[in-house]
């Protein structure tokens, strides 16, 4: 089984249309649709905004669905000068920019109880995706993808994630916490992110204006990586 869990609903609705034998169930008011692409079985869901959302949404799914990898779509601002907008951000490991207990001795971005400050990204199903962004001829980097509940849009927010993040490429809201969801529970997770602005001054004219653009471009990889990844 493998777990898609998107931003956006248009995103979504895309992969739900290309799924057979589909069902639904809506738990907490999210709504799971399961059903096939080729011979793996998925489940669908779109979060919401944010980290709050973006764990019941992972957590919910794992207790009922048991997917074995969690996939997590989206847009992302671009922390890193290698990426520009339309290309795609494949986690290598993610990690939670606003998570700080600093002020009482630890490394900024620390999960306290479970101790670390990146979770790794499945490595085999990262490679997949980055192969098949290239193949559909768009720019893919590998790399941190740091997620904070604050949209950034300003130079100085972005500049503070990258001289605390120095590996990070792309800030979104939600991937991060879908990661920390899995490595609790010990399931593979992978991010992948379209880049929808500069995460600077810009970025409020830019992410309306590319987001479903984006979107539209990624349907066919995540489709594709839903068929062809082999658990
Ligand atoms: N998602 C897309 N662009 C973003 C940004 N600049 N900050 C946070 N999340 C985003």
């Amino acid at each position: 089984m493998i777990g898609i869990i998107g931003a956006m609903e248009i995103e979504i609705e895309g992969i739900r249309s290309l799924m057979t034998e589909k069902e639904e169930k809506t738990i907490s008011g999210v709504k799971y649709v399961i059903g096939k692409l080729g011979n793996n079985n998925v489940v669908t869901a779109v979060c919401g905004i944010g980290k709050v959302f973006a764990a019941i949404c992972a957590q919910t799914m794992i207790l009922n669905f048991k997917p074995d990898i969690v996939v997590n779509t989206g847009v992302a601002g671009s922390i890193d000068a290698s990426l520009g907008i339309l290309d795609i951000a494949v986690a290598d490991k993610v990690v939670q920019h606003d998570m700080d207990t600093s002020p009482i001795g630890d490394p900024k971005g620390l999960l306290s109880g479970i101790n670390v400050i990146y979770m790794d990204a499945d490595e085999k199903a990262s490679a997949l995706l980055v192969e098949l962004v290239k193949e559909a001829g768009i720019n893919a980097v590998r790399g941190a993808i740091a997620s904070g509940d604050q949209f950034i849009a300003s130079k100085t927010q972005k500049d503070e994630i990258k001289a605390n993040f120095p590996d990070a490429i792309a800030c979104e809201m939600e991937g991060a916490a879908i990661g920390q969801v899995c490595y609790v529970n010990k399931v593979r997770f992978a991010v992948l992110r379209a880049i929808s602005d500069n995460a600077d001054g810009g970025a409020v004219e830019d992410y309306p204006a590319f987001a479903k653009k984006t979107a539209e471009n990624y349907i066919g990889i995540i489709a594709r990586f839903a068929q062809d990844y082999s658990l």
